[in-house]
């Protein structure tokens, strides 16, 4: 285990309101109602600064550890409104003479872009099956109960890999991947027993899928699915095929076999994940001091919104200060670090506790005399000296995914 894996672990701790959540989004901000000023609607949400960067490194760690270092996939990025012959979810029109509009729908699944797109990129890739097409994107959904802040919502963004595969290989590929997103998972997330396979009952189960799996995370509202891997054989490319009228069948360039490509997809929420990780990595504890307590977001440092904080001891002394701004201006050309020299040290640690910051460097007297700082680790707030120039190596090596 690395040092940093050793210190997101949380001790065991009591499951976390979900207001406890929301009030910290809408104070810091991570998540806003949309449309507030105008009273809301049920099911959306807008996300603030810290929660932009929180959902870009979510998304962003899926993309490279699902396309980036897999050689047998690749991604697509699909548009919002499809074709009318593929959805009957939320409508909207196209075209602007009166007669000629023509109705088209907001997809309610992202999935269906990579059926409508893989013929395209089987011509204009090198790919060869068995591979894979992911996609993060858009959904909609008129969902009668939205609720739970972000865990039911009628906007939400989804991330899926079709995994196309010869139809002899589908167990193999199908445990591969079932087993590969439950380790993702588990690997950002602090309380590893919370999360667990659920197999799907006969009743449940599509009537093409011999098989599906939710993976799924407890919380306060039970234990609730967080993402499916799903058993979805030949029937969306048949489909396609049928309805369509183009020929979506394969021919192995070795053997020349033909057939339509069986698939396994893995299907989860960024918007779940958002909230599942902030429910996960929220912790009131007492201060060692005996203060008061402090909160603390214990999330994995490849995820944290804000990687560093670089803190002057004083505010009213000039050197402290330019030294502090000239390490913030180098540190924050290579990952997000603020700046902030408002109020007593202690208070501004907190402050960044509680937005889920790793560390904070600390510019002090001895600064001035050594060119060494103090860098402070978020969860058991060790504190290390360090030479300036050791600080973005040091902070780069925990703080970018590996
Ligand atoms: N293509 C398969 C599919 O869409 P799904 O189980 O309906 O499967 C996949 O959705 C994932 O999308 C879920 O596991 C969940 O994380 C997320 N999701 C589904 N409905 C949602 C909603 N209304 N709000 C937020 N996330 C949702």
């Amino acid at each position: 285990m690395t040092q940093t894996e050793e210190k997101t672990q949380a001790p065991d701790t009591p499951m976390v309101p979900i207001e406890k959540i929301v009030s910290l989004c809408k104070r810091r901000g991570f998540v806003y109602p949309n449309s507030e000023i105008y009273g809301g609607v049920s099911g959306i949400y807008d996300f603030g600064p810290l929660g932009v960067e929180l959902r870009n490194n979510i998304r962003r760690y899926w993309w490279w550890s699902m396309v980036q270092t897999n050689d047998n996939v690749v991604g697509i990025e699909g548009s919002i409104i499809t074709h009318p012959r593929v959805w009957l979810m939320m409508e909207t029109y196209i075209g602007v003479v009166e007669g000629e509009r023509m109705k088209t729908y907001l997809r309610g699944e992202a999935c269906q872009n990579i059926y409508l797109d893989y013929d395209n990129v089987l011509k204009s890739s090198r790919t060869q099956i068995p591979f894979g097409i992911c996609q993060i994107g858009k959904a909609f959904r008129n969902e009668v109960t939205p609720g739970n802040f972000l865990f039911r919502q009628r906007e939400f963004e989804q991330w899926d890999l079709q995994f196309f595969v010869h139809p002899s290989e589908m167990q193999k590929w199908f445990d591969y991947w079932k087993q590969f997103r439950f380790e993702w998972y588990k690997g950002i997330i602090n309380h590893k027993d919370r999360l667990r396979f659920r197999a799907h009952g006969p009743d449940e189960l599509a009537h093409y899928a011999k098989q599906a799996f939710d993976i799924e995370y407890q919380t306060v509202l039970g234990w609730q699915e967080w993402e499916g891997i799903h058993w979805r054989q030949d029937w969306d490319l048949s489909r396609h095929s049928q309805f369509s009228g183009q020929d979506l069948s394969y021919t192995d360039p070795e053997t020349k076999e033909r057939y339509i490509p069986w698939i396994v997809e893995t299907s989860g929420g960024v918007d779940r994940t958002f909230l599942n990780l902030l429910l996960d990595a929220y912790e009131e504890e007492p201060d060692p001091t005996g203060k008061e307590s402090r909160t603390v977001l214990r999330l994995h440092p490849w995820l944290a919104p804000v990687k560093v904080a670089v803190l002057p001891l004083q505010k009213n002394k000039e050197e402290l200060v330019t030294t502090a701004k000239d390490i913030h201006k180098k540190l924050r050309r290579l990952m997000v670090s603020q700046y902030d020299d408002i109020a007593n040290i202690g208070r501004r640690y907190r402050r960044q506790d509680e937005i889920g910051t790793p560390f904070c460097v600390t510019v002090d007297f001895q600064t001035l005399d050594d060119k060494t700082v103090t860098v402070r680790e978020r969860d058991h707030m060790t504190q290390v000296r360090l030479a300036i120039d050791e600080l973005p190596m040091y902070l780069l090596e925990r703080v970018m995914w590996k």
